[in-house]
């Protein structure tokens, strides 16, 4: 992959769900091509869990936006943070400081009424266990129609043979009509996780969250099932986050974030190319609205960068130096003089 580094400015999450103060043009240009306005965005999310007086930062100011029908995939080692953030914009958890919206959702202002609304009817959660998203004891198609009678209440129970048929839909569009009838135990792992996506999508979510929907699969089920998260953002619009640590999948998004320590270390965009040539993928640094920036770490140790670094401002760009001795700034505007 040839990925050219570059840095993303960040606007405030008023700006960014009002429309007003939008990024510069450079990054609208690398916005992938049918993303809309927000649909999610974080600023300085912060999640502290406390157990037996220690405290995790699990998430460490993280701000995040995602475009109305962007399907994204959010990648990064174990214990950055990635389930604490899926659950929270899931409204599965509650964030300790910073902002967090959804669809037009403050996730942290919701009352416990409104939270089981959200996760009802505006968001769609995919387990790593297949045997979470689904009840055993439910065929595929009346685990599909479950969430839609739950959120429609019993007044309108009668709507019964609607629900079926959108099951079926819902089960056909992801590759699974032929297990309408089958209950979990007679379907594979790839297969429940293609009825649990039919599930999450029942009452027409603006998003779709997924924590390693492929995790326990082959990777054969896994392409499948990944191809129906495609096909669910392609055919409904839903915007779709799913964390992956299969660098497969990252090849197939057009954004993929890496989260680092709680926060979001670089994204890469990856833009098609002209028939018969490879995508462009090209790799962003974040950079907060303080102005901290996380070099990538083969550049780091590659320059062999320590404590501080020398920082020199050129036309169109910013020059970073290791900090060596009797090494002074070299100034290009000088070159040549
Ligand atoms: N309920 C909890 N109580 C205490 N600490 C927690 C809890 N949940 C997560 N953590 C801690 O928060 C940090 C982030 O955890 P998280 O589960 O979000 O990581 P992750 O990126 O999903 O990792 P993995 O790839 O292993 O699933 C870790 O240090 C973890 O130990
Ligand atoms: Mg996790």
């Amino acid at each position: 992959m040839s990925a050219e580094k570059g840095v993303r400015e960040r606007t405030s999450i008023d700006d960014l769900t009002s429309g007003v103060g939008r990024p510069p043009d450079r990054d609208q240009a690398s916005r992938p091509a049918g993303a809309g306005a927000a649909v999610i965005a974080c600023d300085r999310l912060v999640r502290i869990y406390s157990t037996a007086g220690i405290e995790v930062q699990a998430l460490q100011g993280l701000d995040l936006v995602v475009g109305d029908g962007e399907l994204t995939a959010l990648v990064g080692a174990s214990g950055s943070g990635k389930s604490t953030l899926l659950n929270i914009l899931a409204g599965l958890d509650t964030p300790t400081a910073g902002q967090a919206r959804v669809a037009g959702h403050d996730l942290l202002a919701m009352t416990a009424r409104d939270r089981l609304a959200y996760r009802r009817s505006v968001v769609g959660f995919l387990w790593q266990q297949t045997s979470r998203n689904l009840f055993s004891h439910l065929t595929a198609a009346e685990n599909v129609a479950l969430p839609m009678r739950l959120a429609r209440g019993r007044a309108q129970a009668r709507g019964r043979a609607r629900r079926g048929e959108r099951a079926l839909e819902l089960l056909e569009m992801t590759g699974v009509g032929y297990c309408a009838g089958r209950m979990p135990a007679q379907m594979s792992g790839g297969e429940q996780q293609r009825v649990a996506i039919g599930i999450a999508l029942a009452n027409r979510p603006a998003v779709l969250l997924a924590d390693e929907p492929t995790g326990e699969l082959d990777s054969e089920s896994a392409d499948e099932v990944f191809a129906a998260l495609r096909t669910a953002n392609a055919e409904l619009g839903v915007t779709v986050l799913v964390v992956t640590h299969d660098p497969q999948v990252s090849a197939q998004v057009r954004r993929t974030i890496a989260i680092r320590d709680g926060k979001i270390s670089t994204e890469v965009l990856r833009r098609a190319a002209a028939d018969g040539e490879a995508d462009v993928a090209e790799e962003y640094s974040v950079l907060d609205r303080a102005g901290r920036l996380q070099i990538p770490r083969d550049f780091i140790e590659s320059l062999g960068m320590r404590d501080r670094v020398r920082l020199a401002l050129e036309p169109d760009h910013v020059g970073v130096w290791p900090d060596s001795p009797g090494q002074g700034v070299k100034n290009t505007n000088e070159e040549g003089e």
